[in-house]
């Protein structure tokens, strides 16, 4: 019998505002985020971030460690406490949203920093960032990046020069990994990291995106950082042709999104191996959701089992003579 093919998640994952706050917690959270190549951050420049909510400064507070690389803070602005960071050993900095959900980086991206190794991410300077918001789930972004076979169509441009016939995607946990063409795996690098950060690096440019939720579920503020050897009409040349796929991208997800909205779409099956890669992180995404509600019901039961406990204990401990015995006798009843 043939295996059966993955599920999408249903289409109310879209755009359930109770899911989208428990995704908030057992996803975002426990999650780390690529904040860029550790070059953009330098002293007396903060940057300023926001994931899920939660709103945080980067600071440089010196250039003089001894690979030259900044050394640097990252503090919640609301609490003042700082999170934990890594920064990798070619440079590229992570973070967490909170000072203790989160497992520790290599826990979470096993195998990632050995990946990432082959890139020197401090070799193309900064050169531009652009944020908007587009109506659309994080999660339709999130889908449309882990498969191309959308790209023909909706990418013209694009797949001449990276036909999609040999595009594949290798899952490992929380993180996947895009090859354009797997008998060249030297030949760029394009990185999905669980939840909402990519990393795509190829010729002598290099562009991150953060697919960022806001407190509407069909609302997300896509953000984009540019990095080239290029400067000058060169870069100009590379920023046209990334910022034309990137507009692709986000008029398929808002029509995507329409169609979730209205229920024009519910849920369906995925091609188990053109799209293994949206089919792993909605499972990722499944998972640490069925975790966490598990965990809150636990702990309403731990609360509701010391409540009662407590309610017993006053009416165990109450003195024989009182007036109201009588009813709280009935109540010790009722619950033995
Ligand atoms: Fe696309």
């Amino acid at each position: 019998m043939a295996p059966t093919p993955p599920r999408t998640l249903p289409a109310s994952w879209y755009t359930s505002t109770p899911l989208h706050q428990l995704e908030r917690r057992a996803v975002f959270f426990k999650s780390w985020y690529l904040l860029g190549p550790i070059i953009k951050f330098t002293p007396g420049s903060p940057v300023f971030y926001e994931f899920a909510g939660i709103n945080l400064t980067v600071t440089a507070t010196s250039s003089t460690t001894p690979n030259r690389q900044p050394k640097v803070e990252v503090v919640e602005d609301a609490t003042g406490s700082p999170l934990p960071h890594h920064t990798t050993r070619t440079g590229l900095l992570f973070t967490t949203i909170s000072p203790t959900a989160a497992p520790d980086f290599h826990t979470f991206f096993p195998g990632l920093e050995e990946t990432l190794s082959a890139v020197d991410f401090t070799a193309r300077p900064y050169r531009r960032s652009i944020a908007y918001e587009g109506h659309f789930n994080w999660k339709t972004m999130v889908d449309g990046y882990q498969e191309c076979l959308h790209c023909q169509y909706t990418h013209p441009a694009f797949s001449v020069l990276y036909p999609p016939t040999f595009y594949a995607v290798k899952n490992h946990r929380n993180w996947s990994q895009h090859f354009a063409d797997p008998e060249k795996p030297d030949d760029g690098l394009f990185l999905y990291l669980l939840p909402n950060c990519t990393l795509n690096v190829y010729g002598g440019g290099m562009s991150l995106f953060r697919v960022c939720p806001t407190e509407d579920p069909g609302t997300t503020r896509m953000e984009f950082d540019y990095f080239n050897v290029d400067e000058g009409e060169k870069f100009e040349e590379y920023y046209r042709f990334v910022r034309q796929v990137a507009l692709e991208d986000y008029a398929l997800c808002e029509t995507a999104q329409y169609n979730l909205e209205r229920g024009i779409y519910a849920e369906g099956v995925l091609n188990p191996v053109k799209e293994n890669g949206v089919a792993y992180y909605q499972q990722r995404v499944l998972e640490m959701v069925l975790e966490q509600h598990q965990q809150d019901r636990q702990q309403a039961r731990a609360r509701e089992a010391k409540v009662a406990a407590a309610a017993i204990s006053a009416i165990k401990h109450e003195p024989a003579s009182h007036g109201n015995s009588i009813p709280n006798r009935t109540f010790v009843e009722a619950s033995a």
